[in-house]
């Protein structure tokens, strides 16, 4: 027989999305519900953002600036990089794929904690590459067993910070360190910060601030969570240019298509907007933090815009719960965290009825 599918993928199991929201809602016989299980901007965009997307819409005919030129000077006059530093990619997820795609060959190695974000796995099982799993301790990301899996064979090591889907970060002094320890030829060091907008623990580290002393360091970060454009798929990478070249390499010419460079640009112009959104993912998330706390409940503190609480055995019982009250949060077995809920923080009023529905 003609063998056509390469075996590196025949493990992989295709992302199940679940259901839309609409539908779910429509077969629970429910008029809304609120949805705590995906880490969206509590409120969407900004109206500048939509006006620029409506504005926009009338040149969608013509293909996108392939190399999203506006949008990566506006990012790097904001980081205080050069242009050629940035790659932008339809999510940050795709930029990961692009990343295996460029460095992983078969029987390389990348270090990963362990549980964190799936596709950090499933870019590298895609590209025939090896997953060094490093176990969490307890919530946190153990940077020293990190660096015991790095070998002569590692290409690369993912770091998430905050890590998803605990909440937790990566110290500065300890990340300095573990950089260090890694020796004068390191691996690409993957510094994924998704949620670093709404870090407030002046502990937490600047990736982008290390790129001069750490050639070997790629920053990801996204509009998904911050500027509320989960659905318009824009997220960045920010490395040193020869990097980013090589990752120009294997990106498709219009990877980022035009509403969401629009939408991209307009969010990052739109500096008022950005700040009230970070002021209010971390006042509720010290809100939620606080009355879940009261109740009794227990969750690693949270730097990002979700909490990963602990309901042990009765976890199911309680996502069944919330959901009847017209509430949706993540089932932390799915994320290798049994007993667990992901719960996404929301608006004041969301939070009050998923607190009422506890
Ligand atoms: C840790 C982490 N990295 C990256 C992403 C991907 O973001 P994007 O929506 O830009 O693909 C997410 C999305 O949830 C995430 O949680």
């Amino acid at each position: 027989m003609r063998k056509i599918w390469r075996s590196a993928i025949q493990d992989v199991v295709p992302y199940s999305a679940g259901k839309p929201l609409d539908v779910l809602a429509a077969e629970a016989g429910l008029g809304s519900l609120v949805r705590l299980s995906a880490n969206e901007h509590p409120v969407g965009p900004s109206p500048r953002v939509i006006r620029a997307i409506v504005r926009e819409a009338r040149r969608v005919h013509l293909y996108p600036d392939g190399g999203a030129t506006k949008l990566r000077v506006a990012l790097a006059e904001r980081l205080g990089v050069a242009s050629e530093q940035i790659i932008l990619g339809n999510g940050a997820d795709e930029l990961l794929a692009l990343l295996a795609w460029a460095a992983f060959e078969p029987g390389d190695e990348v270090a990963i904690p362990h549980p964190s974000f799936e596709p950090y796995t499933t870019v590298v099982a895609i590209a025939g590459a090896v997953a060094r799993l490093s176990p969490l301790a307890g919530y946190d990301t153990d940077l020293d067993d990190m660096r015991r899996q790095v070998t002569d064979r590692t290409k690369a090591v993912i770091l998430c910070s905050p890590h998803n889907p605990a909440g937790t970060i990566v110290r500065r002094q300890p990340l300095l360190e573990f950089l260090r320890a890694l020796g004068p030829e390191p691996p690409l060091v993957v510094l994924d910060e998704a949620y670093r907008d709404f870090c407030d623990d002046p502990d937490s580290p600047d990736g982008v601030a290390l790129l001069a002393t750490h050639p070997t360091l790629i920053v990801m970060r996204t509009f998904s969570k911050i500027a509320g454009l989960a659905g318009a798929r824009v997220g960045y990478a920010v490395a040193g240019a020869e990097i980013i070249e090589q990752l120009n390499r294997v990106r498709a010419p219009y990877n980022v298509n035009r509403l969401g460079q629009a939408a991209a640009l307009a969010a990052l112009e739109d500096a008022r907007y950005w700040q009230s959104t970070r002021h209010l993912v971390i006042e509720e998330r010290a809100f939620l933090s606080r009355e879940l706390s009261r109740r009794g409940h227990t969750f690693p503190p949270s730097q990002a815009n979700f909490l990963l609480v602990k309901f042990g055995p009765d976890a199911d019982a309680v996502r069944e719960r919330l959901f009847r009250a017209g509430i949706l949060v993540r089932d932390g077995a799915a994320l290798g965290f049994p007993g667990h809920l992901r719960i996404s923080v929301g608006t004041r009023e969301a939070n009050e009825r998923l607190l009422a529905a506890l």
